[in-house]
């Protein structure tokens, strides 16, 4: 009897917490994307739908490094914490934007891994912040901004804590912030996208101590469920890796449920050498939040060789259905998008879909050694939000070279988003990153409605030989890692493609000295992963090489060998596929922004996102352009996004799409904003980087509100 009243009165302080935590949602910024669930959802209605257009600069603060910066910042207690282009961590006073603490790690060069924010944990008077770069997650006392000595090594841990031997020197950092369980943070990771990936397993860390507490194998051992998805020998890690998170995660706090989204397994382009499904890379995983143990899984591409990374947080949503009475019941759900353009929503807790989705039969002609895995699932509802086909009829009309692309696009395969990778030419539409991109959906629990914007552009693949060993070992050792490591993306004339986002190494003497070269090359910068499991001799050699210093003598030897050789191609770069102008080579619109109806599956609207402003000045219609970053929505009616590469910010009407406001901002926000309110004043927030894209640099951070 005692028992049983003891277990009474848990089950209800249990729901009294819940009931408590419910109203105390969404009304701050303490937490990446706006909380657990990231919704990217605030109940602040002090901005709405009538007076935002009377918005002003209310501060702007400059971090002095510029670059592109992708910071979601959080507000704790009035304080800001954010991360600048070069992974500096900082605190503001959040109403005026004066700085109260910078740290920047004085042991290591500065670091270039893009970032998109930090991590709070609290307890009584022990407050944490976390944030990362390079190879290591800091550890910081919030009040202070100094590392915490009793985490790590001295306040700072190497992420490849619990990673097996053969990773141990592997490319590894972390963009994303982690997600907090109890006394745990679990941490997104970013690999090498080549055979050279470390194995992408999520790991949970102790706050307090950087201790690893648990982790699920993604690329599974022997014995292990899904093992036999993969090649016999794909867990050693010698040629294949990766199927990691780098996109961050979502998490149901009061059931303890971890949700994991994965991507590719490297290397991208070939999987020949991993045969198999390959779970649990491309996949939604659920796991228990306290123990890693998996509740379930769904895989959104199986033998993923198109890179598509499942590409952003995922959303918590509560989704209206009838129920078995005919009457409309609540289901709590987790929505995912995906570069492809799809959005598949799940029971949280049994993992079903709750629209129907269908296996696909699609094409099985890959290249020599390539084993295509027939079929794909795809949903049937809601409908994709962006086009999933470019044909010859959706050549771009303003092109001046029309008849050229259209050759281009008749020689290349291109009838679906399933078309393998080819020696031909392969489009890749959605592009590379999407579709839905890192951004990631706004979610709107009073109207149901799930907000993405997305890109429109294509790009082409094309598969190449790789050179073989007798042919590298007759080149000079600088040359050599050149051709093995650099060309995918810089190219065999070094010139990159500065369109696609890859700087021509051609003049580098005259533009950057050795030490940065050497930072670059050994830890990274942006999209380009670091190189930190090459030999110094061999980094030496490569800077030699591309300073023009290298002597034409072969050393000839060991370094010659492919460690690689089970994958015998690599691709011509990341080419997007645009006309003579630098537009997107396909018909517009090129960015969009769509509001979709998670209880019925029906969009509520559609609207392009961003312009050409030359090209509106043409009389031409607003064509929507290229956006990185996402929305935030709140209960004022009001949706926030800048991502454009057309530098705006934008507010429009979350229940028609119509635009309310908008601002020329000191650089291109490819950032979701933030907002908060302190004194009684709400505030909107968004870092302003540039850099992406070919757009002009900046260093600020920048706050809006009402006078
Ligand atoms: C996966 C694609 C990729 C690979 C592989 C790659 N890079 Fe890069 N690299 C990039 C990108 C993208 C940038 C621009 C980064 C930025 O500024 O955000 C870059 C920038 C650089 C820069 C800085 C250029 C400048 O002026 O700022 C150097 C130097 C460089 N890469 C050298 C190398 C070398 C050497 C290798 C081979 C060991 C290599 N890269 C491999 C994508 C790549």
């Amino acid at each position: 009897m005692k028992r049983l009243s003891f277990v009474v009165v848990a089950f209800v302080s249990a729901a009294f917490y819940s009931l408590s935590d419910d109203k105390n949602k969404y009304t701050g910024w303490a937490e990446f994307l706006g909380g657990p669930e990231r919704t990217h959802y605030s109940t602040l209605n002090q901005i709405n739908t009538d007076n935002v257009k009377n918005l002003k600069m209310a501060w702007e603060y400059h971090s002095g490094d510029s670059g592109q910066v992708q910071c979601n910042p959080i507000i704790v207690d009035g304080v800001l914490y954010a991360t600048t282009a070069s992974t500096q961590v900082f605190a503001l006073d959040a109403a005026t934007g004066r700085e109260l603490w910078k740290y920047k790690d004085a042991k290591d060069p500065q670091w270039y891994n893009t970032s998109r924010g930090v991590t709070y944990w609290a307890e009584g008077d022990d407050k944490r912040i976390f944030s990362s770069a390079g190879k290591w997650l800091y550890c910081l006392d919030a009040r202070t901004g100094q590392p915490i000595a009793s985490f790590g090594e001295n306040g700072r841990m190497d992420l490849h804590n619990g990673l097996p031997e053969a990773a141990k020197d592997k490319f590894i950092c972390s963009n994303t912030p982690g997600t907090i369980h109890k006394n745990l943070i679990i941490m997104p990771f970013r690999f090498s996208e080549g055979p050279d990936a470390a194995p992408g397993h999520i790991r949970a860390f102790d706050v307090r101590t950087g201790k690893l507490a648990w982790m699920f194998k993604t690329i599974p051992h022997p014995g292990e469920y899904g093992y036999s998805t993969w090649g016999k020998n794909n867990y050693k890690n010698e040629d294949v890796g990766a199927a990691n998170n780098w996109a961050g995660m979502a998490i149901d706090r009061e059931r303890e449920i971890l949700f994991v989204p994965t991507g590719s397994a490297g290397y991208d382009f070939y999987g020949g050498n991993r045969p198999g499904q390959n779970l649990f890379a491309n996949c939604l995983l659920a796991l228990d939040a306290n123990t890693g143990k998996r509740l379930w899984h769904f895989q959104f591409v199986h033998h993923d060789v198109w890179d598509r990374d499942l590409p952003s947080a995922p959303t918590l949503v509560t989704v209206k259905r009838n129920g078995p009475d005919g009457r409309p019941r609540n289901i709590d759900a987790v929505a995912q998008i995906t570069k492809s353009g799809f959005v598949f929503v799940f029971d949280r807790v049994t993992g079903k879909s709750l629209f129907p989705t269908k296996e696909i039969a699609v094409p099985t002609n890959g290249v020599a050694g390539e084993k295509p895995w027939p079929t794909q699932p795809v949903p049937l509802k809601p409908a994709p939000f962006s086009r999933q086909t470019m044909t010859e009829k959706d050549i771009n009309p303003y092109a001046e070279n029309k008849d050229e692309l259209l050759a281009t696009l008749k020689k290349i395969r291109h009838r679906n988003q399933f078309e393998l990778p080819s020696k031909e030419g392969t489009l890749i539409f959605p592009g590379y990153d999407g579709g839905g991109e890192w951004g990631g959906a706004g979610y709107d629990p009073e109207t149901g409605l799930l907000y993405v914007n997305s890109n429109e552009m294509p790009w082409i693949m094309t598969i190449v030989d790789k050179p073989k060993a007798d042919q590298l070992a007759q080149l000079p050792a600088g040359e050599r890692a050149y051709v093995q490591y650099c060309v995918v993306c810089h190219g065999n004339d070094r010139k990159g493609n500065a369109k696609s986002g890859y700087p021509s190494l051609v003049d580098l003497g005259v533009r950057r000295d050795k030490a940065f070269t050497h930072n670059i090359v050994k830890g990274g910068k942006g999209m380009m992963p670091g190189f930190s499991y090459l030999s110094e001799n061999e980094r030496n050699a490569l800077v030699t090489f591309l300073y023009g210093e290298e002597k034409k003598e072969v050393s000839g030897g060991a370094g010659a060998a492919d460690k690689y050789a089970s994958v015998p191609y690599k691709t011509t770069g990341y080419n997007k596929f645009l006309d003579k102008n630098g537009y997107p080579a396909i018909n517009p619109p090129w960015g969009q922004l769509s509001a979709i109806n998670l209880n019925t599956g029906e969009y509520a609207w559609k609207i392009t996102l961003g312009e050409f402003p030359e090209l509106t000045a043409k009389g031409i219609a607003p064509t929507g352009c290229e956006n990185y970053g996402g929305p935030v929505v709140t209960a004022g009616g009001v949706l926030f996004i800048a991502a454009t590469k057309d530098g705006m910010m934008r507010a429009f009407n979350k229940k028609t799409g119509q635009l309310l406001w908008q601002t020329k901002l000191p650089a291109a926000g490819f950032a979701t904003p933030s907002t908060y309110q302190i004194n009684g004043k709400q505030y909107v927030v968004i870092a302003c980087g540039g850099t992406k894209l070919g757009t002009p640099k900046g260093d600020s951070f920048v706050a809006f509100a009402l006078e």
